[in-house]
């Protein structure tokens, strides 16, 4: 398993339904990685094994993964088969798979404990809508998903928390850097297993708001959806 602390800060480019062969040539010409950084590339799972990686700070993600490990289970792809591709991370629970897929807190704890046993990092997805936030329940949203979430193995080493509020994903809005700072903060502080943990701010990160973010003290990296599309810009944000 990558080693998290060797990094001062983590970027993961979640590209989504998106990407083509001529694309994904054209996007490692241009990515230019920092020793420093951690850049992991999530692509659909037809690309994946056509990612570049190298062993010290590019690697490999998938967005997603089955919770089963074999069998009569068309369409999936289990941890296993992500570990035979030298895929380091997986994205799970993100908020467009709980909304479009049904997908729970229970199958996401499964899908977590598959990957860690692949010695895979789950980047665990959290964050609340915008009517949680309204009737400030954003606290309460992410304590219930966290725990319910992660598995009894998670510790600070193996696993990422992602936050990522719903309503700032896609749409241009963020969060004020304080309730960043703040939600990041308390996710630190729900257990004392997770005062190290990794947690990645995602919703809108651009090259203009990166580097703030980024400096935030709780703020471990950015998961980044639309902007990492754009190699230029996505080169700005983990320059
Ligand atoms: P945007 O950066 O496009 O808001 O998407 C965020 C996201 O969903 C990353 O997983």
């Amino acid at each position: 398993m990558i080693n998290l602390s060797n990094f001062s800060s983590i970027f993961i480019a979640n590209w989504k339904l998106n990407g083509n062969i001529e694309f994904i040539d054209q996007y490692y010409q241009k990515l230019s990685i920092n020793s420093e950084k951690c850049i992991v590339i999530c692509s659909p799972n037809i690309f994946l094994s056509r990612l570049i990686s190298n062993p010290n700070n590019l690697f490999k993600g998938a967005q997603d993964v089955s919770t089963y490990n074999q069998g009569a289970f068309t369409g999936e792809v289990s941890a296993h088969m992500l570990s035979e591709e030298n895929i380091k991370f997986c994205l799970v629970g993100h908020s467009e798979r709980r909304q479009h897929f049904n997908e729970e807190n229970s199958s996401i704890k499964q899908k977590a404990i598959n990957l860690i046993e692949n010695k895979i990092i789950p980047v665990i997805c959290v964050g609340e809508t915008l009517e949680a936030k309204e009737n400030k329940l954003t606290k309460t949203v992410l304590k219930k998903q966290i725990s319910n979430c992660l598995p009894e193995t998670a510790n600070f080493q193996n696993t990422i928390i992602a936050y990522e509020p719903i309503w700032a994903i896609g749409t241009g809005l963020t969060p004020t850097f304080e309730e960043i700072e703040e939600v990041h903060s308390y996710i630190k502080n729900l257990n004392p297993k997770f005062n190290q943990i990794k947690v990645l701010y995602g919703g809108s990160v651009k090259s203009s708001n990166s580097a703030k973010i980024n400096s935030l003290s709780n703020v471990d990296g950015c998961l980044v959806g639309g902007a990492s599309l754009e190699v230029d810009d996505f080169n700005l944000i983990i320059s």
